[in-house]
């Protein structure tokens, strides 16, 4: 017995009709369920896999998912995956290790053998995997749980890479935490004294509120406007210095009409405290960084064009990386993009980032970014220097 309410549908796979991979993954949903104390497991519209990276998965992951294919297990719904360590086309022309680029190659056709499109991005939502309000789904990426939840008012949990290829190939989730009206509820309101100048300033007050809420819900107040950029900057650092899944803002995000921060522990951010994040964060300031990088969560269209507003004309001294999925790659590329960034000496890189790419094993040592949650993961993950800060400013030291 599971102790769960199980569809007959659920109850055919966790009885083995689908092959023992399938039992296997349904076993390994039943469990989290019952773990988190879910009622039954809700049928999903969509899933988004992490752990797609060979540096982040290695070995292990690749015979995993090898595994997961040649035993037939097939996805029954929409599934996008992360970005993958290199471009899957270029990835020669950039530098990328043969030996890596080999075995990024086996994990790719392996997720493709389970029936995933290989749309590798942290921003799904922009490259047509596109939740709608109230929708069940079972994403892994933590910026995208993040803006799935608190922008587009879909419900998902922080899904691991296994739970979310499970789900993806159940077509099912349990029904737990953010999934329940009860588990979206505001837990902390934070009061912003500080006006936010620019997108880093975003993922600096993410860095910071991150850190002091950990998994709780912030309803963040006194943030009159805010572009979809910068929310998707805002829940990506939260995400990555705390473990916040959901977020609103008064006036804002869809939900935030439902809240009632009356009665909940209030935190106050003034400019002090972002200014002290900068200076946290920034562990590159004395040399100048190897490699400057745009796309943290993955860029979209908006900030491709701004990229290209910046350097067009310019030469580079320096290496730039605008990463982004590849749909909008090409739709950057349509609309004359690509081609700017490219004269002036960058790159515009799909399917991967900076982070989950091996840019230590590349020659680089120091990164300039204007992302909070890149700022947050470089220096362990990837050995980096870092300089973070106000992407006109990073861009305009980089054509000196
Ligand atoms: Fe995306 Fe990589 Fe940042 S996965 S959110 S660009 S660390």
């Amino acid at each position: 017995m599971s102790g769960l309410d199980l569809t007959a549908e659920q109850a055919r796979l966790l009885d083995g009709a689908e092959g023992k991979m399938v039992q296997r993954l349904m076993r390994l949903l039943v469990r989290l369920g019952q773990v988190f104390g879910a009622s039954r497991l809700v049928p999903i519209s969509s899933a988004q896999v992490s752990g797609v990276s060979y540096k982040s998965i290695g070995d292990p992951g690749l015979d995993f998912l090898e595994d997961v294919a040649g035993q037939g297990a097939r996805v029954r719904i929409r599934t996008t995956l992360n970005p993958a360590g290199m471009d899957l086309e270029r990835w020669r022309e950039l530098g990328f290790p043969e030996p890596f680029a080999a075995k990024q190659q086996r994990i790719i056709a392996a997720f493709q053998q389970i029936g995933i499109h290989p749309t590798a991005t942290c921003t799904p939502y922009l490259a047509g995997n596109l939740p709608q309000r109230g929708d069940h789904i079972a994403w892994a990426e933590s910026s995208a749980v993040s803006y799935a939840n608190s922008v587009l008012g879909a419900r998902t949990n922080r899904e691991g890479g296994p739970g979310a290829l499970a789900a993806a190939i159940c077509g099912c989730t349990p029904l737990y935490g953010l999934h329940l009206d009860e588990g979206r509820r505001a837990t902390v309101h934070v009061a912003m004294e500080a006006d936010l100048g620019s997108r880093a300033d975003f993922g600096a007050l993410g860095n910071h509120v991150g850190r002091l809420v950990r998994d709780g819900i912030p309803y963040f107040s006194g943030i009159p406007e805010a572009g979809v950029d910068d929310l998707k900057a805002l829940g990506a650092a939260m995400a990555a210095s705390g473990a916040v899944g959901l977020y609103h803002v008064e006036g804002l995000t869809p939900e935030a009409g439902d809240q009632d921060p009356a009665g909940l522990e209030t935190i106050t951010v003034a400019r002090r405290h972002l200014e002290e994040t900068y200076a946290r964060l920034n562990t590159g300031e004395s040399s100048a960084p190897d490699l400057l990088v745009v796309g943290c969560p993955h860029a979209s269209l908006e900030e491709i064009s701004r990229v290209a507003g910046l350097v067009e004309g310019g030469k580079l001294t320096r290496q730039l990386w605008v990463c982004t999925s590849r749909v909008a790659r090409e739709e950057a590329a349509r609309a004359g993009f690509v081609s700017i960034i490219e004269e002036a000496g960058g790159r515009v890189v799909a399917d991967t980032c900076m982070v989950v790419a091996p840019i230590e094993q590349m020659g680089i040592g120091a990164t300039a970014v204007d992302s909070g949650k890149a700022a947050h993961y470089l220096p362990g993950f990837c050995k980096q220097r870092v300089t973070f800060g106000d992407l006109d400013r990073l861009i305009q030291e980089a054509l000196k």
